[in-house]
């Protein structure tokens, strides 16, 4: 069973986590079960960014997005190469570093 850590995100995850998962699990979901609480605002449909995770080790074990997930991305606030949707990346059978970015669109749209 692959493993995901989490790196410590000063409000979801203080100290970080690492948890099980399921290959076919999306990251996001993992989350979501392990009490790390990544927004969603679209409820997972891959219309806002909100989920969005940078994948510090065990990139290339997921499945690529699709365009859909890639035009999303680009609106992402703080995006790297190895950025993703939490809830457009599935699971594979490798183990994942997934880091939290600390702020979302919604966040700076609401403090700036
Ligand atoms: Fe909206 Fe993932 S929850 S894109």
């Amino acid at each position: 069973m692959p493993q995901i850590i989490f790196l410590p995100h000063e409000e979801l995850c203080p100290d970080g986590a690492v948890v099980e998962a399921e290959t076919g699990e999306t990251v996001l979901n993992v989350a979501l079960k392990n009490n790390i609480g990544i927004e969603h605002a679209c409820e997972k449909v891959c219309a806002c960014t909100t989920c969005h995770v940078i994948i510090r080790e065990g990139f290339d074990s997921l499945a690529e997005g699709d365009e859909l997930e890639e035009d999303m991305l680009d609106r992402a606030w703080g995006l790297e190469p190895d950025s993703r949707l939490g809830c457009q990346a599935i699971v594979a059978d490798e183990n994942l570093v997934v880091e939290i970015p600390i702020y979302t669109v919604n966040m700076v749209s609401e403090t700036h």
